[in-house]
């Protein structure tokens, strides 16, 4: 039998730059996490990464760019839990979730931060649940579009308060954090990638964050679990994908590239500080990212569903 090698070019993968796609605006945080981790793989492949920010439709139109790029290996999608959203919410989505995208593995899974403009009256979580379950109708709660995390959250937040509020969406929680801060919206829902340097700055107020236990970082913040909001708890993982076809060599050679950027101190230091920290190499794979991609469409799509919350 012949023996079947591999395309040329990916034996000498990488030979030019690579596109990451974050379909997000510059400068939130999903921007924050490929630009961390690009710099990084790109020492490792020895070929620049250049981050391509595609915002719009909460993530799905920089995800269905990648989806229809060539499968070369040089055009990749970080993206988050919007993906597996995403699946649910739009009910005509440029492309098949489950099989338009190779993977090469998990990122980080990063923990969100209910926060609310500087200014905002009530003290504490029990408050705000109160404050905004009278005043509802009267507050904007700011976001990425649906399908961002940032919707997820806050459908959750509506959903468990039985409240809704007035949504404004942005191309991401970057340009979304610039109004907070001036108050002309109220609240957001967004990961301690975009909002710790806000909340110890004290320009932004901080009520509750979305993980099992209390934050190292800011340990006087309650879970929301704690407030008796369970509902509210999850983690946003982000994951690095390739279109569907990209030869396996390549996106095992990019897997061992991020894994060597989960490994370097200085990706380790920068996202503690941000409040998360790198995925375990084992998660930096391929197969586990394609495992966590299938739970959690299944996971999050009766929760979508009995909040009735849809693209179209
Ligand atoms: C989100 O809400 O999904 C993120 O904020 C998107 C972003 O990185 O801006």
């Amino acid at each position: 039998a012949t023996m079947l090698t591999a395309p040329a070019f990916a034996a000498g993968y990488p030979e030019r730059q690579i596109t990451m796609v974050v379909p997000f605006s510059a400068g939130g945080p999903t921007d924050t996490v490929a630009r961390l981790v690009a710099e990084k793989m790109s020492s490792d492949l020895g070929q620049q990464i250049v981050v391509e920010n595609v915002g719009g439709a909460g993530g799905t139109l920089g995800a269905g760019q990648v989806a229809k790029a060539e499968a070369d290996g040089y055009t990749v999608l970080l993206h988050h839990i919007g993906m597996a959203t995403s699946a649910t919410l739009y009910r005509n989505l440029a492309y098949d979730t489950l099989n338009a995208f190779e993977y090469v593995g998990l990122v980080t899974e990063v923990p969100m931060v209910v926060v609310a403009r500087k200014d905002f009256e009530p003290a504490d979580f029990n408050a705000f649940k109160d404050y905004v379950k009278a005043n509802g109708d009267k507050l904007t709660l700011a976001n990425a579009g649906i399908g961002a995390a940032s919707h997820l959250c806050g459908m959750l937040l509506m959903q468990a308060l039985e409240t809704p509020l007035v949504t404004v969406p942005y191309k991401g929680t970057g340009p979304a954090m610039t109004d907070l801060l001036g108050g002309q919206t109220d609240i957001m829902c967004d990961q301690t990638t975009n909002t710790t340097q806000q909340i110890q700055g004290g320009t932004i107020k901080a009520y509750a964050v979305t993980t099992p236990e209390r934050l190292p970082l800011f340990p006087d913040l309650p879970t929301a679990k704690e407030s008796g909001l369970d509902s509210l708890e999850f983690a946003i993982w982000h994951g690095i994908y390739t279109p569907k076809g990209t030869p396996a060599e390549v996106n095992e050679r990019l897997s061992k590239a991020l894994q060597a950027a989960l490994a370097d101190g200085g990706v380790i230091k920068a996202m503690a500080d941000l409040g998360t920290a790198p995925s375990p190499a084992e998660d930096a794979t391929p197969a586990a990212l394609k495992a966590k991609l299938e739970a959690e469409i299944t996971r999050w799509k009766p929760v979508i569903d009995a909040a009735g919350t849809y693209a179209d």
